[in-house]
């Protein structure tokens, strides 16, 4: 008896407090999320525009950037106050058939240092995995830990399914093998994951009145939204950062990637833009000349002669593209790429002018562009990832500094069947999460989702900006402007 009674008045206090106290939490992410420009550095998920030229802009951005993200404005990470567990997770949440109850090691982190306890019924923060080892993010993710201390919060790191530690069927290489084992690789999936484990963590801890706030960014970051649609008995709240959930069927323009990227270039120096943007036909110019391929090849020091010109191009439509969505602080990668352009460092005519950039955006090497290096478990998982469910349309437009180069449905098809057996679904992903009419869906249904974007974050064509916080019921939005990434 008394024990419900204490129960009852905890719910009592959760239900009084609790809009109040999410207000407070939502103002303090949006807060941080601007001032954490780096977070995303290493969350951004990159889409190549056409599939059979990837890698063209895969999540490795941070990692091919020279510098080190500046970790002095975040809160400290320290690994030492996180535990790893491993949670037998179910194979597939979908289904009852034999397979279907197949476990695989699910592995999770949590910081309990600052954690207020049950019986206070303090926050947990879940801060969800994307399209990589959760190691990487729990280093990017330091701020979380003054929230953390902030609001006595537990801190929980979720690792996404077939990243990481996360493998099922024994080993990365007999789980990524052929298509009917990459089946249980999806979004449905890993939110489903996510959910068994924060429930498993809630019951363990006996926490069942602590509310849930779960937490992404990019990728992570429309999990994150989809989580509290999903499961809002689960979470009560979400923020996702940088998460361009509306970069579905035709919902955003399909030109809206490379016209952002376009427009970063053009803020950043007007020369820069007009040379990248002539410097594509004089590419294909000289490549066509006898003998051009190798002077192109020694122009910009390539690892490998050139056997023709596109290898360089995609290379370039990578380097601007990565420059302008991880266009961040101290480094801010577009400025950089056009002081080595408008420089003239290397020679005054415009294809020296691009080697200048891309010698600035990378360092001296000793060679550049079709260096070989193995791909990263991010890129061999978010190919898969982009043409089962994740198609992102990204073409580019007439009004670019790159060559049109318009989407192509059936072509992206064809190729990801040809990849791997099965052919993509372009639009499950507003079918099962929705996407059209998102102001009025978000409006009438959801609440307490905070969505953040950089307006010149390429991505950020694709998120969901609004221009005012409509409070009435909860639902924040924030577009938080022109810097973040
Ligand atoms: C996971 O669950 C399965 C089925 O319930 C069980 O057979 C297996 O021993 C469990 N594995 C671990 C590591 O607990
Ligand atoms: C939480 O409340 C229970 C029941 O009142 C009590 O036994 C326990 O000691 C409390 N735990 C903490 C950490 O205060
Ligand atoms: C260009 O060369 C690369 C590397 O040799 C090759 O993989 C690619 O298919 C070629 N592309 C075209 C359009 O010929
Ligand atoms: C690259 O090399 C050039 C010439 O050797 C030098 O002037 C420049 O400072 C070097 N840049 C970096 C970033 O090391
Ligand atoms: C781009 O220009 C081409 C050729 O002028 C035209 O056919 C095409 O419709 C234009 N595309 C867009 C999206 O405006």
């Amino acid at each position: 008896m008394a024990l419900i009674h204490a129960l009852d008045r905890q719910r009592n206090l959760k239900t009084t407090n609790l809009a109040s106290r999410w207000t407070h939490l939502a103002m303090m992410f949006q807060r941080l999320f601007l001032l954490q420009s780096f977070l995303l550095l290493s969350l951004t998920t990159a889409t190549a525009k056409r599939l059979n030229t990837i890698p063209r802009l895969s999540p490795i951005g941070p990692r091919v950037w020279r510098d080190q993200p500046d970790k002095t404005t975040s809160g400290e990470f320290d690994g030492e106050d996180f535990e790893t567990f491993f949670y037998n997770q179910t194979l597939d949440h979908f289904n009852y058939r034999p397979e279907s109850y197949d476990k695989f090691p699910q592995r999770y982190l949590i910081n309990s240092k600052y954690w207020g306890g049950a019986n206070v019924s303090a926050p947990i923060l879940v801060f969800l995995g994307a399209e990589e080892p959760i190691d990487e993010d729990l280093a990017a993710v330091g701020f979380l830990v003054d929230n953390a201390v902030q609001f006595n919060s537990l801190l929980v790191f979720i690792e996404h399914r077939y990243y990481g530690k996360s493998i099922p069927f024994g080993s990365r290489e007999e789980a990524l093998k052929d298509a009917s084992k990459l089946g249980y690789f999806n979004s449905a999936q890993a939110i489903a994951d996510y959910a068994a484990i924060i429930i498993h963590i809630k019951e363990t801890l006996r926490a069942q009145y602590s509310p849930v706030i779960v937490i992404g960014g990019s990728y992570g970051g429309m999990l994150a939204s989809w989580f509290r649609l999903k499961y809002p008995h689960i979470a009560l709240g979400a923020l996702a950062s940088s998460a361009p959930i509306l970069y579905f069927d035709d919902i955003t323009p399909q030109d809206g990637y490379y016209s952002i990227v376009t427009k970063d270039f053009r803020e950043a120096s007007e020369t820069c833009y007009q040379t990248i943007k002539t410097s594509w036909s004089e590419i294909d110019e000289l490549a066509s000349k006898p003998d051009g391929l190798s002077m192109l090849s020694k122009k910009f020091k390539t690892c490998t002669p050139l056997t023709n010109a596109s290898v360089l191009k995609d290379h370039l439509d990578t380097m601007y593209a990565s420059a302008a969505q991880y266009n961040g602080p101290p480094t801010y990668p577009v400025n950089e790429v056009c002081k080595g352009i408008d420089g003239g460092g290397f020679g005054d005519d415009i294809l020296s002018r691009i080697f200048g950039g891309l010698v600035a955006y990378n360092g001296n090497l000793s060679c550049y562009v079709n260096a070989h290096t193995d791909p990263s478990e991010t890129a061999v998982g978010w190919q898969w990832q982009k043409c089962s469910e994740m198609a992102i349309p990204i073409g580019v437009g007439n009004n670019s500094m790159f060559p049109p180069d318009p989407f192509d449905l059936k072509d992206y098809i064809e190729h990801c069947k040809s990849l791997y057996g099965v052919p993509t679904r372009p639009h499950w992903v507003t079918t099962y999460y929705g996407g059209h009419s998102i102001k009025l869906i978000l409006q009438r249904f959801a609440s307490n989702i905070i969505f953040s974007n950089g307006l010149r974050d390429p991505y950020s064509s694709g998120g969901y900006v609004t221009n005012n916080i409509e409070k009435d019921n909860d639902f924040v939005t924030s577009d938080c402007h022109m810097y973040k990434i």
